[in-house]
């Protein structure tokens, strides 16, 4: 069915996903679901302690137990040729030597013929061990941080100033770690086609760069590497990088001899593929008594592996945002006995906004400032950090829009102050923002005899529907139907395209897209000599010169504004609670995400990515807490029964909402990504709405019910 809405990408509607039908009727595989010819089994066997060496390993039974073909550890792994050496920090170099790193390292593989005789024989491995003493503490550790790099710390003006305004907050923000919990579990099926060609099925938000990287942890060449992940159910960049358990699996192949399927279990998502950093952040800011900023500090400590220095810059938003004379940011990590963890989205400004416009929202109050008011007076018209100005900036729209539509005159500036029923009302906002990339990307472009267009590009798609906004570029600006159109992406032997992270796909592959095509166009108006359509009847033309498909490959890659401007997008939310006094529960009523992120391509789909942003910041700023008990150095929540996503009850109505303004100056689409900003601020914005609710302000998420009841009134 054509839509005809596709010419009018602007319009609150638009092209309905094209891989829709194929993921609801389960035509679409994803990597655990390639049964391919002799598959075999992987489970792995996980470290009891958090810290200390393998004495022995007793694997009798297990390899004793029917079907079993192989117990693979750091006894008898074969040499892996890329495994960095000593003491370099890697990633987990998986059975290479007899270290426990963290509660929950893999220290064996079991392969067996079938995934119930692989997982019962797992049970049978027994592991001893020299256990040492553990720190998995980050608040009991904060004087161990350090610098993650040489540009961590970043000072304009005096780095004091904020101390010795008239009117200031000075706060502590703590944001749990979060697990990465997308419905499609981690899972790998690798298969050796010779002694150095691998193929494997993987959940992957790059095929290009995991092929890359398994070349070179197996030390072969990398064409002889062929990486497949179609389909992506879900990831928020838990799956930007190989991980151990890929690593297992191509082992455990070699070994047995045969493909070796190795899917995570739920509790191993919470140790084994990264997670969003426990982060302490203290927040210094002060202002004249009419609301102008003097000065920011911003001071943030992550956790971090022991074997890894992965970093966030969390308190880079607060020299980035406002405009605002003197600012102190400084960035610290601290290494701890546990798994690494690895960006989620919105990384490293989703955990700073949180605290800076927590502290913002505080700082209204103190202000008697309105505190959309005081964002909208210490607006930066111009990049503070570089003086630049912007690719693009309509964030005034944004604050506009969303008010209007939240009804924020309906707010109360005092706190506590509005029931509804037996409920406590309360309204909050918080602004986001976040880098606007743009990466190198080839496109292929195929018009074929039957007037069907190929387009191809190795991205991978993790959800947002990376097709379907391809499609939409593609239809528009060839003049043909959707239908006749198709992307394909997912597979390494596909032209080149970056990783699908930091919301750069539509910007970069996009944009290539755009380009692949005029190039394409043009090529056709060359055949068809002076004055041609435009959008001819490429069929026709072609039958007529008697070809059979006319071809263009385009590299694309962002060119000198990088350096002229500033670029980012913006995103501002705004939410209604509604808190119940006597339980501490507080329950969405409504919320208004307004995203400034250039020209719209996918409507419907962009308008998915809005509300799938918004449910996540449900769950950090209500739910999401990684519990550890430090006794044991051991996550003791690692199941959804005990670590709390929020469900369909939890949503409220949400409203998205976009400018909609093209920026040029980043890309020939106009377009910039909006997969982060969804996130980013929502959970300052529920926050700072209950505190307007309750008087009550909360800086360490998530903002249970314990943490608002009033105690006394109870005992
Ligand atoms: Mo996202 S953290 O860029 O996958």
């Amino acid at each position: 069915m054509k839509d005809k809405t596709l010419n009018k990408p602007s319009s609150s509607t638009g092209l309905s996903r094209v891989d829709g039908r194929l993921k609801v009727t389960g035509g679409a595989k994803y990597a655990a679901e390639f049964n391919v010819k002799g598959l075999t089994y992987g489970v792995l066997v996980c470290s009891s302690i958090a810290k200390g060496s393998i004495r022995s390993i007793d694997s009798k039974q297990a390899q004793n137990a029917p079907g079993v073909l192989a117990v693979i550890s750091h006894l008898n792994c074969p040499k892996i040729p890329g495994y960095p050496a000593e003491p370099a920090k890697a990633p987990i170099k998986i059975f290479y030597d007899n270290k426990v790193l963290y509660n929950g390292h893999p220290v064996a593989l079991v392969i067996a013929d079938t995934f119930e005789r692989a997982q019962y024989a797992a049970s049978l491995v027994n592991v001893d061990y020299n256990q040492e003493k553990h720190i998995t503490s980050l608040k009991d550790n904060l004087n161990s941080a350090v610098a993650p790099h040489d540009d961590a710390e970043y000072k304009r003006g005096d780095s004091n100033a904020w101390a010795s305004a008239p009117v200031k907050v000075e706060q502590e923000y703590i944001l749990p770690s979060e697990v990465h919990n997308p419905m499609e579990l981690h899972a790998i099926v690798a298969r050796w086609d010779a002694e150095d060609k691998i193929t494997v099925w993987d959940k992957t938000q790059g095929v290009k760069d995991t092929q890359s990287n398994i070349a070179r942890i197996f030390g072969i060449p990398v064409e002889n590497v062929q990486v497949n992940s179609k389909f992506v159910g879900g990831a928020f960049g838990s799956a930007l990088q190989v991980w151990q358990h890929e690593v297992a699996a191509i082992i455990g192949a070699k070994v047995v001899k045969r493909p070796v399927k190795l899917m995570l279990t739920r509790k191993d998502m919470f140790t084994s593929v990264g997670y969003r950093p426990l982060t302490w952040q203290k927040i210094g800011i002060g202002a004249t008594t009419d609301g102008k900023l003097v000065g920011i500090n911003h001071y943030a400590v992550g956790q971090t592996s022991t074997y890894e220095d992965f970093a966030e810059s969390p308190a880079d938003v607060s020299r980035q945002l406002y405009a605002c004379p003197n600012a102190y940011t400084n960035n610290k990590i601290l290494s701890l006995d546990v798994g690494s963890p690895i960006w989620m989205r919105g990384p490293g400004y989703a955990t700073g906004t949180f605290a800076l416009e927590s502290a913002m929202d505080e700082l209204s109050y103190q202000l008697n400032i309105d505190p959309l008011e005081l964002r909208l007076k210490n607006y930066a018209e111009t990049d503070p950090e570089t003086g630049k100005p912007y690719s693009g900036k309509s964030l005034r729209d944004a604050y506009k829009m969303g008010a209007e539509n939240i009804g924020w005159h309906n707010r109360s500036s005092k706190p506590g102050s509005v029931m509804r029923d037996d409920l406590q009302v309360g309204y909050g906002v918080s602004t986001g923002m976040f880098q606007a990339d743009r990466e190198p990307a080839t496109v292929k472009a195929v018009m074929n005899a039957d007037g069907t267009l190929l387009l191809q590009s190795a991205v991978s798609d993790i959800g947002p529907g990376t097709a379907t906004a391809m499609v939409a570029i593609a239809a528009e600006t060839m003049g043909i139907p959707t239908e006749k159109i198709r992307f394909d992406m997912g597979d390494s032997a596909l032209p080149n395209a970056p990783q699908q992270g930091g919301s750069t796909i539509v910007s970069s592959v996009g944009s290539a897209v755009l380009l692949a095509c005029n190039a394409l166009k043009k090529k056709f108006q060359q055949l068809i000599g002076n004055g041609g359509a435009d959008k001819p009847d490429y069929a026709q033309v072609l039958k007529r010169h008697n070809l059979q498909q006319l071809e263009v490959s385009i590299d694309s890659k962002a060119g000198a504004e990088v350096d002229k401007y500033a670029m980012y997008s913006w995103s501002v939310h705004f939410v209604v609670v509604l808190v119940n006094p006597l339980t501490g529960v507080v329950k969405l009523d409504k919320i208004t995400c307004v995203a400034d992120s250039g020209r719209i391509i996918s409507p419907k789909t962009a308008r998915s990515q809005i509300i799938g942003g918004a449910i996540m910041g449900i769950g950090m700023a209500l739910t999401e807490e990684t519990v550890f008990d430090h006794r044991y150095g051991k996550v003791v929540n690692a199941s959804f029964a005990d670590y709390h996503v929020p469900v369909n009850a939890d949503i409220p109505q949400i409203e998205a909402l976009f400018v909609n303004k093209p920026d040029y100056n980043i890309n020939p689409l106009g377009a910039k990504g909006m997969g982060e900003i969804a996130l980013i601020g929502m959970a300052a914005a529920v926050a700072n709405a209950v505190y307007n609710a309750t008087g009550k302000r909360v800086r360490e998420l998530p903002i249970t019910p314990d943490k608002l009841v009033d105690w006394s009134e109870i005992s």
